[in-house]
Parts: C-alpha cells; structure tokens; sequence
C-alpha cells in the first residue's frame, strides 16, 4: 500500500518556528522516524508552502492512486476551500493530523476546513500524531 504523508505550509521550519508549540525536531527527523519504524508500506514524503503544489499533489492521487493519506495543512487547514475541493475531487481518503492541541490555541483554530470529511483527526500529540494515523491505517487494512 502507497501513503502520503503531506505537510503543508511553514512545516518545512519545523525545529526554529515556535519550538515550545512545536518542539526543536525538524521535519527530516520527522521523515527519519517513520522510516526507522519499518512499516510495511510505501511511503511518500511531499512538503510544499504553495497551495497550488499542494493541489496538484492531491490531483495526482487520480493517477498514483494511493492508499490513503496523512495531512498536515498548516495554516490552510483553516482557510482552504481550494485544497478541500481538490481532496473532494478526487476522492482522497486520509487522517487530519497537527502536532499542536489546535483546541487549545486561538479560536481561528477551532475552525477546520477538513475534519469533517477526514477519516479521523488527530491533533496535540507531537510527531507521535503521524505515527498513530500510519498504525491505524495499516491496522484498518486487516479490518480490525
Ligand atoms: C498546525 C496547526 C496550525 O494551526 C498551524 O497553522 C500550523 C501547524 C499543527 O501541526 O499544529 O502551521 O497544523
């Protein structure tokens, strides 16, 4: 099975920006965790600031067909009608993961433009987020 794992925008400064939101690890340790954890899927790593890339990248689902997706939008989560579109277009299933308690945070926040048509969400666990959505996907596969 083929998983997205997309983080959107400012996701790439993960490790400077706001380290007591979002701790000192960047997003290559991010990347280098789920690898050493050995699953038995094929994953791909996309990171873009640019809602169009990450557009096109959720088009491309119309001919990589995968599996199913984990989506860290950033900031977009609570603005993007065109990336919810985009998902809704071509049928993307995935889980809606943030590092921060979001609920915790300012109200604008609160508001998500993808949880209701997510899988499920996740959100205030840290890293530990990517890796209960990726054993839950592969634990879905078997149907438990
Ligand atoms: C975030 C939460 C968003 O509100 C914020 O804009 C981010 C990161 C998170 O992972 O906690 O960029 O998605």
């Amino acid at each position: 099975m083929k998983i997205l794992i997309l983080n959107g925008v400012n996701l790439d400064m993960l490790g400077k920006r706001e380290a007591n939101i979002y701790g000192s690890k960047s997003l290559d340790d991010l990347y280098k965790r789920i690898d050493s954890l050995g699953l038995d899927a094929e994953i791909e790593y996309f990171q873009s600031n640019s809602e169009e890339e990450i557009i096109k990248k959720i088009h491309s689902h119309a001919q990589e067909e995968y599996s199913c997706g984990v989506f860290n939008f950033g900031a977009h989560t609570h603005t993007s009608v065109a990336i919810r579109d985009a998902i809704l277009a071509v049928d993307f299933p995935f889980y809606e993961v943030h590092i921060s308690n979001v609920y915790s945070r300012e109200e604008f926040r609160h508001v998500s433009f993808f949880s209701d048509i997510a899988i499920g969400c996740i959100a205030g666990f840290g890293f530990d987020g990517y890796e209960f959505a990726l054993q839950k996907i592969l634990r879905s596969e078997d149907g438990s």
